[in-house]
């Protein structure tokens, strides 16, 4: 068997498996241990729990009705916009949605147009783009920025550059990256999805237990959620 045969079985096989548990298991496994972490160490919070303000919370931050919309107001339009193709595309896309009807699933939902897939893409990796930009010239935010938050902005960015590359056979008559797109599309999805629960881009599960955490704090001391 060589290489290629190797990593692409590789790829479609256990390690699709892998990175997919990975991602559920590995995130649902961070939550619970911030669960059990803040039992401890936010008593107060959690005896006076309160649904409506963790409600109220989230929606504020989830919709864009919160104060540093004002603060900064193009910095979180982008991120909403940022946020919304990374859900949305790898989800809705109709590439992806066919692999999940030809698996063992047999999965299939309503799919968004290519050309949104297509634009999104495009939008997301501009943005992207953008933050890393910023990262390196602010010197504010150079400042707390670790190596780390450099890297995972690549490997979120790197499954939309090669999925463009791939639907699109861009660098089809360059050799290497000709042959082997597919394969190097599916490595980057699948290192996002390990990467995941082991880092920052954890946010995405334990945003809502920490915002949520807030709200209860603010709202049981009279503050505005
Ligand atoms: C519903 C789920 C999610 C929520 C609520 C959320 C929330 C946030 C917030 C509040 C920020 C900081 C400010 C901003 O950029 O607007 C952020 C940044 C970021 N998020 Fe998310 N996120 C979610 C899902 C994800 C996922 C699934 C990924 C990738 C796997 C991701 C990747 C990133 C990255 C790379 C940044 C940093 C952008 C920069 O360098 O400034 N997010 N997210
Ligand atoms: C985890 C395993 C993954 C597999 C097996 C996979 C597979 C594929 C395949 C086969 C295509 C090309 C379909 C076609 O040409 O019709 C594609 C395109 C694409 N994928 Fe993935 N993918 C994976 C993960 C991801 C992830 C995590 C993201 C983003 C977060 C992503 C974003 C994209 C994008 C943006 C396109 C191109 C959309 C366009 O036409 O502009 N993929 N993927």
């Amino acid at each position: 068997m060589d290489l290629y045969t190797f990593l692409y079985d590789l790829a479609t096989g256990p390690l699709l498996w892998i990175s997919f548990l990975t991602f559920i298991i590995g995130s649902l496994f961070r939550a619970g241990l911030y669960i059990m972490a803040s039992r401890k160490m936010d008593k107060v919070t959690h005896e006076h729990f309160s649904l409506k303000y963790v409600f109220l919370g989230l929606v504020r931050w989830i919709l864009p009705i919160n104060r540093s919309v004002k603060k900064n107001p193009v910095f979180t339009i982008l991120g909403y916009i940022f946020h919304i193709c990374l859900i949305v595309v790898p989800i809705w896309y109709v590439g992806h949605i066919s692999l999940w009807e030809d698996s063992r699933f047999g999965w299939t939902w309503t799919a968004i147009p290519d050309e949104w897939a297509d634009y999104m893409t495009l939008t997301f990796l501009a943005i992207a783009v953008f933050f890393l930009l910023r990262r390196i010239f602010s010197k504010d935010i150079r400042l707390i920025s670790t190596f780390s938050d450099y890297l995972l902005l690549v490997v979120t960015a790197l499954p939309f550059l090669t999925g463009y590359f791939l639907s699109h056979g861009t660098l089809e008559n360059v050799s290497f990256f000709g042959e082997n797109m597919e394969l190097i599309h599916m490595l980057c999805g699948e290192l996002m999805l390990i990467l995941i629960p082991f880092t920052k881009l954890s946010h995405f599960i334990l945003f809502f237990f920490s915002r949520g955490a807030t709200a209860v704090e603010f709202g049981r001391r009279g503050y505005s959620v």
